[in-house]
């Protein structure tokens, strides 16, 4: 075997504030399985992880549950834990970026930082909530757009007509935590210069860290001009006071990242880590490796930011920056209301991990696609692939070896399949190390393809019924349990507790060595049933005890994460009004006549409505995320039908269409019962 290697690996730090879905599975499961493949292959390979604690998110919702923060995310610290091990994620650290540690570190870094002159100082206005004493972040004030005069709109872009502005242009600005009228408020920030990194990040991104379609976004912008970068928040914040400073705090995404390397350093004082040295791994001149295996929302704090930084504090940089894409359900973005928003914790109370695990390895690539979990095509591959294929091989033939005494043969009855077996090793392993997971598992199942029709050809169990045939069953199911054992050997970064169940029955450890030994004469325990079939009802039990119908009044159960702000725009009902106040609003049935893109609009469609009379209307909807406009035509739904006429960038709107939900891809619109015609009014 070649040189072992050593190397440390990353999963993103999911955030305190809520909890661990199928959507998070993937990283890890990706991870997870790309580490068990190193460690199988006898390399030193540590996975590190932890929580990302820090930041107003944790620090409103410990509030809002009446907890310290400290005690919200100790909490929460448990339960990521019992969900990841529940996945089977085989951690060899899960720590907190509330962190001695992780302080000393972030402190040491920022003051080398600002011993080099890349710290820069200036004041900047913010909104501030003068009730809560708080600044707020853009996506924390809403209002009306300036430029459209779309209500309800947050303060950084709308919605509607895509206009960017900050957040105190907005008409009649709120705070959404206090629902008062934020003011303009300066302090002094604390900037990172990272415009001074371009031509080195230029040069990085290019250098085989990263795939290339990552690279190409990020030319995109190192073109464009990097911006400075603000890492200071002002107080009242959760995490680390800024050294030097009085009442200033780092902003979340400076220390998270160096929770990489805290957990690492909290692992190395541990008694299972002692082996290993911290500044091995993370000096300049460091010969070890570093995997960070994140989605592709985060990249530009992974492979802008963080290597600039760590660059010019005189540590390594990252060998790999590993992109994944987000995970659908079904074609369609996780929905809390479709109950297609799966907790990890909820999977578990029906689901085995490796049935995920696995069919998430049919569709993990090195690439950055998105990738669809079909929950009916999870059902049918998990059974055809792994019961009907893998374990099938060891179930039709382990009673015959046990009928025998359990020994194995010492011949191999068929040397070329076992050959091919043999020969599947490099090409296997070497989809492994690309994190081609997908490839492999179609290789690894033309192998039980291959070994299913030698055994159906062969037929041991005609054969047995025939006196005199017992060498030639034996070396059949001989050959039969040493395939099963490759594919195993092959499995087991997928399938960790049945590759242990299947070294139980084996009696024998799966290791992956460049060579694999054919196991004959050798003793065998009797064969157990290894994995049952997923039940399909199980799955719709899961999706049902997933469906969130209304939001619940208090306290929100876990928050989204934070990659989609979905929590935030949870509505409070509004204020009380008359009836003649509602009767103001002219709702109609209207009969959707046409639908269609609009050029340059991201957000936009055009709705052309049939109110029945002969008349129509033009409407620009903001469903087109929601909707394609082939699905809107011929529905019938409701309108405002005497809202005053508005002037967008595309043309006229004269009206507006009703829907339900929180917005982007969420969003349904009203459709009247059977019966309802375009033109009736709405009461
Ligand atoms: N706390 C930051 C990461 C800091 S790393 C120094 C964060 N946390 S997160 O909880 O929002 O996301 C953690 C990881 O899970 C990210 O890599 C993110 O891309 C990934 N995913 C979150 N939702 C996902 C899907 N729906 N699908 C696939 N991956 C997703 O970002
Ligand atoms: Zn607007």
């Amino acid at each position: 075997m070649s040189e072992a290697r050593n190397i440390l690996v990353t999963s993103a730090l999911p955030y305190a504030n809520g909890s661990i879905h199928l959507g998070h599975m993937v990283e890890t499961v990706q991870t997870d399985i790309w580490v068990r493949f190193q460690k199988q292959r006898g390399h030193n390979c540590t996975y590190v992880c932890a929580d990302d604690a820090h930041g107003t998110a944790i620090m409103l919702r410990a509030e809002q549950l009446g907890l310290d923060p400290e005690q919200q995310i100790a909490q929460v610290n448990e339960e990521h834990q019992t969900d990841f091990s529940g996945f089977l994620i085989g951690f060899d650290n899960f720590y907190s970026t509330h962190s001695p540690e992780n302080q000393r570190l972030s402190s040491e870094i920022y003051k080398t930082l600002k011993a080099k002159g890349k710290i820069a100082e200036r004041s900047i206005t913010q909104a501030y909530d003068e009730e809560k004493g708080l600044f707020l972040a853009d996506r924390y004030v809403k209002g009306t757009c300036p430029k459209c005069k779309a209500a309800d709109q947050y303060g950084d872009n709308c919605e509607a007509c895509s206009a960017t502005y900050s957040p105190m242009d907005l008409i009649d600005p709120i705070s959404v935590h206090s629902g008062t009228r934020p003011v303009p408020k300066e302090s002094k920030h604390l900037f990172f210069k990272l415009p001074e990194y371009t031509e080195f990040l230029k040069q990085w991104t290019r250098a085989g860290h990263l795939q290339d379609e990552v690279a190409n976004k990020l030319s995109e912008w190192l073109e464009g001009g990097l911006k400075e970068w603000d890492i200071s928040r002002d107080a009242p914040y959760f995490g680390f006071e800024i050294p030097g400073e009085k009442d200033k705090f780092f902003y979340v995404w400076l220390d998270a990242p160096i929770g990489y390397m805290a957990s690492f350093e909290n692992f190395c004082n541990s008694p299972e880590g002692a082996h290993l040295n911290f500044d091995d791994y993370w000096k300049q001149d460091s010969q070890c490796e570093l995997y960070h295996f994140i989605g592709k929302d985060i990249v530009n704090f992974h492979a802008l930011f963080w290597p600039a930084i760590l660059k010019e504090t005189g540590h390594r940089t990252p060998t790999k920056v590993c992109v994944h894409g987000f995970l659908t359900v079904d074609g369609k973005k996780m929905s809390k209301s479709r109950g297609t928003f799966v907790n990890a914790s909820t999977y578990l109370k029906h689901l085995n991990p490796e049935y995920l695990r696995y069919y998430y390895a049919t569709k993990l690539t090195g690439g950055v696609d998105d990738i669809d979990l079909n929950t009916d095509d999870f059902v049918q591959r998990v059974n055809s692939d792994l019961v009907g294929k893998v374990i099938n091989i060891a179930s039709r033939t382990a009673k015959f070896i046990g009928k025998a005494g359990g020994e194995l043969s010492s011949n191999i009855a068929d040397p070329e399949l076992w050959q091919k077996f043999v020969d599947a090793n490099a090409s296997i392993a070497e989809l492994y190390e690309q994190r081609e997971f997908s490839k492999a598992m179609r290789e690894i199942m033309a192998l039980a393809d291959a070994a299913n029709e030698y055994i159906a050809a062969q037929a041991p169990w005609s054969l047995a019924k025939q006196e005199g045939n017992e060498q030639l069953v034996q070396d059949v199911c001989t050959l039969g349990i040493n395939c099963f054992k490759v594919l195993m050997t092959y499995l087991k970064p997928v399938l960790p507790n049945t590759a242990t169940a299947s070294e139980a029955f084996l009696n024998s450890p799966l290791p992956w060595p460049e060579h694999i030994e054919f196991l004959g004469a050798h003793q065998i325990n009797t064969f157990k049933p290894l994995m049952s079939r997923v039940d399909a009802d199980k799955v719709k039990a899961m999706i049902e005890e997933s469906v969130e119908l209304a939001p619940k009044a208090n306290p929100e159960p876990a928050a989204v994460a934070s990659a989609d702000n979905d929590w935030l725009s949870k509505e409070p009902i509004a204020d009380e009004i008359t009836f003649d106040d509602f009767a103001k609003v002219d709702l109609r049935i209207v009969l959707i006549a046409n639908a269609e893109h609009v050029e340059g609009a991201s957000k936009l469609l055009r709705l052309t409505l049939d109110l029945g009379n002969g008349e129509t209307r033009n409407v620009f909807a903001g469903i087109k995320s929601a909707y394609k406009p082939e699905d809107l035509i011929g529905k019938h739904t409701v309108m405002v039908a005497n809202l005053k006429p508005r002037k967008m960038k595309f043309g006229m709107s004269e009206g507006m269409v009703l829907a339900a939900g929180p917005g982007k891809s969420e969003l349904y619109i009203l459709e009247p019962n059977d019966g309802a015609q375009p033109g009736m009014r709405v009461m």
